[in-house]
């Protein structure tokens, strides 16, 4: 797919939602061309005549203009003015997931399994079309109006054939992997130990490494091994899950189709060791319904069987279906 160049003069910006590293970000309406305005979200870059900045804007603009897929960002186009770049995306109303988990004390089994879930399928979309992100951290996932959480800010991404990493592009410390900072390796399994974070970062709504400084951060995981701490409150299947996304060692690592397929298996699971609620009426008018059917509904069913001197597994399965 073409990056596509749009027209500064189509796109109204409204008020800003947030300062990024390098950018403002706004909420703004987009003219499209077949006239419908859209609500969605400008990245408004300045181009200060830096030639790897301007490089970085063209991986950034051509990466959006190739993926497609629910949980990653839309990309509408992009328009480029003497001063600006500005990147049109949908908006996503309800921020980042950085901002929202830090509102929260905890979150519903039920939504912390669909963002896990999620989240780890942006990461197999991109490494599906050999992209490593990169700066994969709850501050690059975005939420939207109907609670789909949606990976962004290809800013430092690039494709996966790039090995090595340069100083100027690497990701937050606190969400980074070992390697990338200490010997410059790069690979998806980069991206598994970020969302390792992430993960923890969902089951406890806390900010990791709190308090300390990125050069403290750097060497405590890299010399030390050091991660931090999983409540006991967190599913024991889930635990194991992000300790083996955090491993030193890549190679032990699961690949992001693994952990897809392990987070989509034990959803069910999470939600039971979290007593979500509405599972547990589900499970409670189930179990309500079967002893009204054990208790009021077994006479006629012996009278019924009775009556056609039939065999009592089919009746069984007769009422089963009638009922
Ligand atoms: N499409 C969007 N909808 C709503 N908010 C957004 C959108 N894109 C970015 N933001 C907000 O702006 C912040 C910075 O955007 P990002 O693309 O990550 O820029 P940076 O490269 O500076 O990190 C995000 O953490 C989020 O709060
Ligand atoms: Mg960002």
């Amino acid at each position: 797919m073409e990056t596509q160049t749009i027209r500064e003069t189509d796109i109204t910006l409204h008020e800003r939602v947030a300062f990024g590293a390098t950018c403002e970000v706004y909420k703004a309406s987009w003219r499209s061309p077949n006239g419908e305005e859209l609500k969605v979200a400008a990245k408004k870059i300045p181009i200060r005549g830096d030639t790897e900045l301007t490089e970085q804007l063209n991986i950034e603009v051509n990466i959006l203009s190739r993926v497609n897929h629910r949980n990653v960002i839309k990309y509408y186009g992009h328009a480029v003015t003497p001063t600006h770049v500005i990147i049109v995306t949908e908006f996503a109303s309800k921020g980042s997931l950085f901002d929202y988990l830090k509102k929260q004390k905890s979150l519903p089994a039920k939504l912390l399994r669909k963002w896990a879930v999620e989240a780890a399928r942006g990461i197999q979309h991109l490494k599906n079309l050999q992209i490593v992100h990169r700066d994969i951290k709850s501050p690059n996932f975005l939420i939207t109006e109907d609670n789909t959480l949606k990976v962004c800010d290809f800013g430092i991404s690039k494709d996966a054939e790039a090995t090595q990493s340069t100083q100027s592009d690497k990701g937050t410390m606190s969400w980074l992997a070992p390697e990338v900072y200490m010997e410059g390796k790069l690979s998806p399994k980069a991206d598994v130990y970020s969302l390792g974070i992430v993960l923890w970062e969902l089951c406890t709504c806390e900010k990791p490494f709190k308090g300390m400084m990125p050069q403290h951060v750097m060497f405590k995981v890299s010399s030390e091994r050091y991660r931090p701490e999983i409540s006991t409150d967190c599913p024991l299947q889930l635990k194991m899950l992000i300790e083996e996304c955090w491993q030193q060692d890549r190679r032990k690592r699961p690949g992001i189709d693994e952990v897809v397929s392990r987070l989509e298996r034990f959803g069910v699971y999470l939600c039971i060791l979290f007593f979500d609620v509405d599972l547990t009426c589900n499970v409670l008018i189930f179990f309500l319904y079967f002893m009204f059917i054990i208790f009021f509904m077994t006479p006629p069913i012996h009278h019924v069987r009775s009556l056609l001197d039939c065999n009592w597994s089919m009746i069984c399965w007769v009422h089963l279906i009638v009922t």
